[in-house]
């Protein structure tokens, strides 16, 4: 289902949302849709079903009094840039994991990009085949379809690429110093506020399927987080200090997700890329250890190559490319 087409709802709220401190007259807006005011009452029951609230004054007409305060269609939809109001997007109340289901719209044919987003995962999955904590609806979990036509070897890059757009877009969205963790973890001091797993099906030497994942910590979760990851989650909103706005987020996201996805398909990306990469890589020059397969290696890491691959001097000054692995910062 795309979101685009003008539906009374929209209409409606782009109204509202003009200046949310004015009232908007019922009249005028029966008059603009052609509906009768019970109709348009009809529809704002709709809107209030997914969690809106409006003022109503006899003389002046209606405002807003809240706005949903999780991933809604319509808002998000209203945030879109004009140029990006087709984007196919839907939000699922609860789904197993956002990549699996990504994974069988794309074998089912649906027509890429798009995006799934979901409240709730009851199997989310993190890199090395861990649990990604998927209960709580401060988070962001989003999938996006992609069939990019380009070389296997591409998707370490492609990933690194699309980590440092996330990095740069939080940076300026909420106004804090996001760094990344290669290959793709978004870190606060220390503490991890997000992460991407990217999965593709090559055929023939080409990616066919790809499905990039995030997962984003957005707000802290009212009752805290669970136990196990206590000690090194943190969330957008605990960085900034303010509550985030979840649809605003998402659209902004989504934009820039298919900005940064173009941008890597022609190619553009190699202009901004080192640099992008050089202002948010956390480790470089840092004492680290790799754990790949059953090694573990010390070393200081120097940058990535052009493949994306980790760059690790190790103590004897021997300088050696790591494709995969797992980091920890030495003290
Ligand atoms: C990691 O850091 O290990 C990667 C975590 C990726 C989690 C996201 S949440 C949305 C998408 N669906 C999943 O099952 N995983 C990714």
């Amino acid at each position: 289902m795309s979101h685009s087409h003008n539906t009374p709802e929209k209409i409606i709220l782009t109204a509202m949302l003009k200046d949310e401190q004015d009232w908007v007259s019922g009249a005028l807006l029966a008059k603009q849709l052609k509906l009768s005011r019970v109709a348009i009452w009809n529809h704002m029951e709709k809107l209030r079903a997914q969690g809106f609230e409006f003022e109503s004054r006899r003389s002046l007409g209606y405002r807003i009094k809240t706005k949903p305060q999780h991933l809604n269609a319509v808002l998000m939809q209203l945030y879109l840039k004009a140029k990006h109001r087709n984007f196919s997007f839907d939000i699922l109340e609860e789904i197993d994991s956002t990549n699996d289901e990504v994974a069988r719209q794309l074998a089912a044919g649906r027509e890429a990009p798009f995006a799934l987003f979901a409240r709730r995962q009851t199997k989310g999955r993190g890199r090395f085949g861990r649990t990604w904590h998927s209960e709580s609806e401060t988070n962001i979990y989003v999938s996006f379809g992609f069939r990019p036509m380009v070389a296997p070897d591409r998707m370490q890059t492609f990933t690194l690429w699309m980590g440092v757009n996330i990095c740069d877009l939080i940076a300026s969205y909420t106004k804090t110093s996001p760094q990344i963790k290669w290959p793709n973890d978004l870190v606060f001091d220390g503490k991890k506020a997000g992460g991407i797993l990217t999965e593709a099906r090559i055929d023939a030497d080409q990616i066919r399927d790809l499905v990039f994942g995030l997962g984003l910590n957005v707000n802290r979760p009212a009752k805290g987080w669970p136990v196990e990851i206590e000690h090194r989650a943190i969330a957008l909103g605990e960085v900034a200090g303010v509550a985030i706005d979840y649809n605003r987020l998402a659209s902004a996201l989504s934009e820039r997700i298919i900005e940064a996805y173009h941008a890597f398909g022609d190619g553009t990306h190699l202009k901004t890329f080192a640099d992008l990469w050089n202002r948010y890589d956390v480790l470089r020059g840092k004492k680290v250890a790799l754990i790949e397969a059953d090694r573990r290696i010390s070393g200081t890491v120097m940058g990535i190559d052009d493949h994306g691959a980790l760059l690790l001097k190790d103590h004897g000054g021997k300088t050696q490319r790591f494709r995969a692995g797992e980091v920890t910062i030495e003290k």
